[in-house]
């Protein structure tokens, strides 16, 4: 699995979104070490600030199926990560994020897009 075919699992994945306020689809496909694709896709809430991102739906459901830190190989996003997310993927070790950003795709590692991170 190349990360252009992981974006477009991305890109496939964001369809399902659950974004009925914000409108933003975004969808993102979790590389596993161990060659396992698991999806994940922003899901609001009425209640605004309840919403989760796609990124932490997709680590989420990668750690219900058993992963842990280390397990992580890559992540392609629809769209840049957020803040709070680039703390998670630090957190859970993963090599490369890959997203499209105003249409430019780009892969960097966690700790390009969150310098001097917070870790306890
Ligand atoms: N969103 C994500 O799913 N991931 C991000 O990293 C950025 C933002 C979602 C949250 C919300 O449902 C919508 O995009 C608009 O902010």
């Amino acid at each position: 699995m190349t990360d252009q075919e992981l974006l477009e699992r991305a890109d496939a994945t964001a369809g399902k979104a659950y974004a009925p306020y914000s409108k933003f689809d975004v969808g993102c496909a979790v590389l596993l070490r161990d060659g396992t694709v698991v999806e994940g896709v922003n899901v609001e809430n009425g209640a605004y600030p309840l919403g989760i991102c796609a990124e932490k739906n997709g680590i989420g459901t990668a750690i219900t199926q058993g992963y842990g830190p280390g397990d992580f190989e890559a992540i392609a996003i629809n769209a840049s990560p957020c803040g709070g997310c680039r703390q998670w993927l630090l957190e859970l070790g993963f090599d490369r994020v890959s997203f499209r950003n105003r249409g430019v795709v780009v892969t960097l590692t966690p700790a390009e897009l969150l310098p001097e991170s917070f870790e306890l």
